[in-house]
């Protein structure tokens, strides 16, 4: 569900017309639905109410300070992965005792900061981490609060690069070594074990992967149990999918409905890490047409986006809808949306079927709140672009448009070529 639809015509975000913001803001630009993110953010919140839990915003899936000042005001957490972001949800306002922080290759710095911060806990990735962090803490006469990070072993039967919960996955400890990682852990004097960790992929559009990973799960903190090891937080990781095209996944009220009566007999904190299914859909990537190819088979659309403002397409070969910012009745052609970067694989769209474009039209690339601007970057040299938040019938410029200056920050002519 979201909240950008057509009006006369017209796509509206909310009660603004996207037209309006890209005369104003400029092209490309991404633009988010303050009403979006609080229905999805909310959908979480009431379907696990009945659970003491603590909802940690993915903010590898936006990270833009607006929004998650936004949703820190909602009571929000953070799930990071690293200093950067958790730097960015510190400052946005979100209480250190809501913020875990995951990832393979956390840096001595970066352990420094997150201990330093006091942050409700530490997702451990393998026994050298668990080691490093330790020692870490104990350098700084502190104890380090910590989960580790467990792999089911669970095909979440998404995409390749998306999925982390398989055997052969680099993330994680595998279930079936966690006793023996708890009991080191235990005899680790500067760490205390808070928790159990599992993420087993993202785009996730079935219930089943989810319970399966969670039973796993729940049998490992009996068996920790057993050993005298009690778990106080129960991470279950994000992963719900959205409809990008006509996918069905489950609303949290379903995972909610198939998942706590499996904790009925527990008395976890549950902390789930959302992050496309809260930000997804209350994005768009708009876009302006320059210049059209027509072959006798089909059309290039040519836009002023590319691969390095939204990478999705290129990268997992995503579908993402497109839709023209001016609905028209013109004839429907086969084309091939492409962006401006010297690469083939610089598209958003290719063989679909649209009214046909022309130069200067407005198109929105759909569901782009997640994983859209944090990927982006200055491949070929492009600024990065602006984010807008949209609030009813006002608009916010939230992120201004990078300039050529921003360019060369932090670069340095070296003495000798001067
Ligand atoms: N927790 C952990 C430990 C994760 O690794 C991730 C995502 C999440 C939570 C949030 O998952 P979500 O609820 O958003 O599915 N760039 C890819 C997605 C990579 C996801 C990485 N981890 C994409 O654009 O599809």
């Amino acid at each position: 569900m979201h909240d950008f639809k057509y009006k006369n015509s017209g796509l509206y975000a909310e009660d603004v017309p996207v037209k309006k913001i890209a005369g104003k803001v400029g092209t490309p630009l991404y633009i988010y639905s303050h009403k979006t993110f609080l229905r999805h953010f909310d959908a979480y919140r009431n379907a696990f109410d009945g659970q003491p839990h603590t909802i940690c915003f993915a903010l590898k899936a936006n990270s833009n300070s607006a929004i998650l000042r936004l949703l820190a005001k909602k009571g929000c957490g953070a799930d990071v992965v690293s200093g950067g972001e958790l730097y960015l949800a510190l400052k946005a306002g979100i209480p250190a005792r809501k913020i875990v922080y995951a990832g393979v290759g956390k840096t001595e710095e970066e352990i420094i900061q997150g201990l330093k911060a006091r942050i409700l806990m530490f997702n451990i990735e393998s026994s050298d981490e668990m080691m490093a962090i330790n020692r870490i803490a104990g350098s700084l006469k502190m104890k380090a609060p910590i989960a580790l990070r467990v792999n089911p072993d669970i095909d979440p039967e998404t995409h390749p690069y998306i999925s982390t919960g398989l055997k052969e996955s680099k993330f994680g400890i595998p279930i079936g070594e966690a006793l023996e990682n708890y009991k080191l852990a235990r005899k680790l004097p500067n760490l205390e074990i808070l928790g159990i960790h599992k993420h087993i992929g993202s785009q996730i559009t079935t219930i089943r992967p989810f319970v399966d990973a969670l039973q796993k799960v729940i049998l490992l903190a009996e068996t920790l149990k057993s050993h005298g090891i009690e778990i106080q937080h129960l991470n279950m990781g994000g992963g719900l999918g959205i409809p990008y095209n006509d996918e069905h996944p489950p609303h949290p009220e379903e995972l909610s409905k198939a998942i706590l009566p499996l904790l009925k007999d527990c008395s976890f904190n549950l902390i789930l890490e959302p992050g496309r299914s809260i930000a997804g859909n209350a994005g768009i990537f708009v876009t302006r047409v320059l210049y059209l190819k027509k072959y006798p088979q089909k059309e290039f659309v040519i836009v002023d986006g590319g691969m390095n403002d939204l990478l999705r397409p290129s990268l997992y070969n995503a579908f993402h809808n497109v839709l023209p910012v001016r609905k028209n009745s013109r004839k429907k052609v086969l084309t091939d949306i492409v962006g401006p970067i010297c690469e083939s694989g610089d598209f958003f769209a290719k063989n679909r079927e649209v009214n046909r474009l022309s130069q200067g039209d407005l198109v929105a690339v759909m569901s782009a709140g997640a994983y859209g601007f944090t990927m982006s970057s200055n491949y070929n040299s492009r600024p990065r672009v602006a984010e807008v938040l949209v609030k009813g019938s006002e608009f916010f410029v939230v992120r201004e448009r990078e300039k050529y200056k921003d360019l060369t920050k932090g670069t340095k002519i070296p003495e000798f070529l001067k």
